[in-house]
């Protein structure tokens, strides 16, 4: 990796351009520089990589202070009076040197200026000149240092390098060869962080080629980061190339929720469209990083499946009439709520309200799939642990809800409230479901929504702000991108009007009020609240829940306190 993390008592002062700065020793240059505000230009180093310095990029000048070889005392400079400084005379590459104490670096001299017009020149050399028509436009480093740091000519008459384009390195991630410009970064990724070593470089010099070992895909579920990280337009998504120009489009903080690792995410959208998930940088959670599955939920948006619209007995009604029937049903009791563990912990906290205005308690439905040790976790629920933070539950769920099975059978419920669960998913048979009225809140239509008797719309997740909490217990918030469909209320809406009608009084929905609420009610949410919620989110204190047997596996940057042995089998 490339800078080490130091202890604050390892400051180390250096002097970047003649500015002075304390940072933690064996900081990485070019991220020392950007804290004085200098940009020290790159393509092939990524602070999540290992350094290989073949771009020549980031070449620095720089220099340490004089010692006397035989005294070992400083020598001074006469005229300024401070200490002599031995520059090198030679540039030196800025991603392979790392803060040390006294360093001094120059990246503004006519020297550093040559060398980065030298290479600029030289990777232009054979790059195509299509930006036009290239995917990568708005966020490729190659056109923005040519503009910034290239001489704005060129002196190349001969003809470019003809390489394969449009090649299928796998399924999600096309190349094009010849805008390549050989930096190994989508290489070291598949070797060092997706553990999948497929990609390789083929012929020599200018007729170098990026290519999958014989035999080889790039198909593994983490092959679209290499597209986030080539510098240029050579990886695109196969998904997302030719569909909108970034510069068009809205970036809204998300989080992935497809496992309890709870991956910072970016959803992308324009005039109310989601076009495409990236990654979100949290250095705690998945660094850069986000696999390729997280990356296509948001065509849950537009799924043939969504439910747009409520239904009384199959039969499309208006919002106001089913959500009054729905009212109905529960006011007359012997209820049975199902909450779920991919609600934000807002809806988790009002499903507890409902619960306790009927005087029931909740069930959760667990979700439990083969962990890869890396951002996905075997935990499929996003938020299980919101649930137990706000107290919808005491005690982990189960995967079959045997419990509610029994008394339906015993003719103890008469109504049952889904909250996006599908219960025949969730262990009850049709004929269980038949002897109960359901009332489904839900995204997507399933075989509980078609038995269901009141059908109340929900958001997905781009569609509604809150927050979830991950396997850190990690209070982690998401923004709204886009409208949800027409007509379709906001969960936490629904939800109110249900805990109104079974008697459980006025409670406000909206996020700033409610999380007033939750601050005052749930001891370790006190002092929070969403709009003050930092983007990388909030540590809880989890000692509440130390003692429960957590399904997660060890993933990126967690380590369960003891692992399961079944585990990420
Ligand atoms: S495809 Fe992109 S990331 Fe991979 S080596 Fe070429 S320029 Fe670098
Ligand atoms: S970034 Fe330093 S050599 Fe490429």
């Amino acid at each position: 990796m490339s800078s080490v993390p130091a202890k604050p008592a390892d400051l180390v002062t250096v002097n970047i351009d003649g500015k002075e700065i304390a940072v933690p020793k064996g900081t990485n240059v070019i991220e020392a520089a950007k804290l004085v505000g200098v940009e020290i230009p790159h393509y092939c180093y990524h602070p999540k990589l290992s350094i290989v310095g073949n771009c020549r990029m980031c070449l620095i000048e720089m220099g340490m202070p004089a010692v006397d070889p035989a005294t070992k005392t400083p020598v001074m400079d006469a005229t300024t009076g401070k200490q002599k400084i031995n520059w090198i005379p030679r540039p030196q590459i800025g991603c392979g040197t790392n803060a040390s104490p006294g360093l001094h670096i120059r990246t503004n001299s006519p020297m550093v200026k040559d060398c980065r017009e030298g290479v600029t020149e030289m990777l232009l050399i054979n790059h195509p000149l299509d930006c036009p028509i290239c995917d990568q436009a708005g966020e490729c480093k190659l056109q923005e240092h040519s503009t910034a740091y290239g001489r704005g000519y060129s002196r190349f008459v001969e003809q470019k390098n003809v390489k394969p384009k449009r090649t299928q390195l796998g399924p999600r991630v096309t190349l094009d060869d010849e805008r390549c410009i050989l930096c190994s970064r989508c290489v070291r990724f598949s070797k060092e962080i997706a553990k999948d070593d497929v990609l390789g470089f083929v012929d020599r010099g200018s007729y170098s080629t990026l290519t999958c070992y014989p035999g080889k895909q790039l198909e593994n579920n983490y092959s679209l980061n290499t597209v986030d990280i080539c510098p240029v337009g050579a990886l695109t998504s196969t998904d997302f190339r030719f569909k909108m120009r970034v510069w068009f489009l809205k970036q809204t903080p998300s989080i992935d929720t497809e496992s309890s690792v709870g991956v910072n995410t970016e959803a992308w959208s324009r005039e109310g469209v989601l076009y495409r998930i990236t990654p979100r940088r949290n250095d705690a959670v998945n660094d850069t990083w986000l696999a390729d599955s997280g990356r296509i939920l948001y065509k849950q948006v537009k799924a043939d499946d969504r439910l747009t619209a409520s239904t009384i007995e199959g039969v499309t009604a208006v919002p106001g009439a089913a959500l009054a029937r729905a009212g109905e049903m529960v006011k007359a009791g012997a209820v049975a709520i199902v909450g779920s563990g991919r609600s934000s912990v807002e809806e988790q906290y009002l499903t507890k309200k409902l619960a306790a205005a009927l005087k029931v308690s909740a069930s959760l439905v667990s979700r439990v799939g083969a962990g890869d040790r890396l951002l996905i976790s075997s935990d499929r629920n996003p938020n299980v642990r919101g649930a137990l933070v706000t107290g919808l539950i005491t005690a982990l769920p189960a995967q079959k809800l045997a419990g509610l099975a029994a008394d339906i059978d015993a003719g103890k419920v008469k109504t049952v409230v889904s909250v996006g669960e599908d219960l025949t998913a969730a262990g009850l048979t049709a004929a269980q479901l038949a002897k109960v009225s359901v009332i489904y809140l839900g995204t997507h239509r399933n075989a509980t929504s078609d038995a269901a008797k009141v059908v109340i719309p929900t958001l997905t997740v781009f569609e509604k702000s809150g927050t979830f909490v991950n396997q850190q217990f990690r209070l982690q918030k998401f923004a709204k991108a886009v409208p949800g469909p027409a007509g379709v209320a906001d969960d936490l809406t629904s939800l109110a009007e249900l805990i109104a009608a079974a008697g459980g009084g006025i409670v406000s929905f909206e996020l700033g009020l409610l999380w007033a609420a939750l601050a005052a009610d749930v001891k370790v949410l006190a002092g929070l609240s969403y709009a003050k919620l930092d983007s990388l989110g909030q540590l809880l204190d989890a000692s509440a829940w130390a003692g429960l047997p957590f399904c997660e596996g060890e993933t990126l940057h967690f380590k369960p306190a003891a692992v399961p042995a079944a585990a990420n089998a």
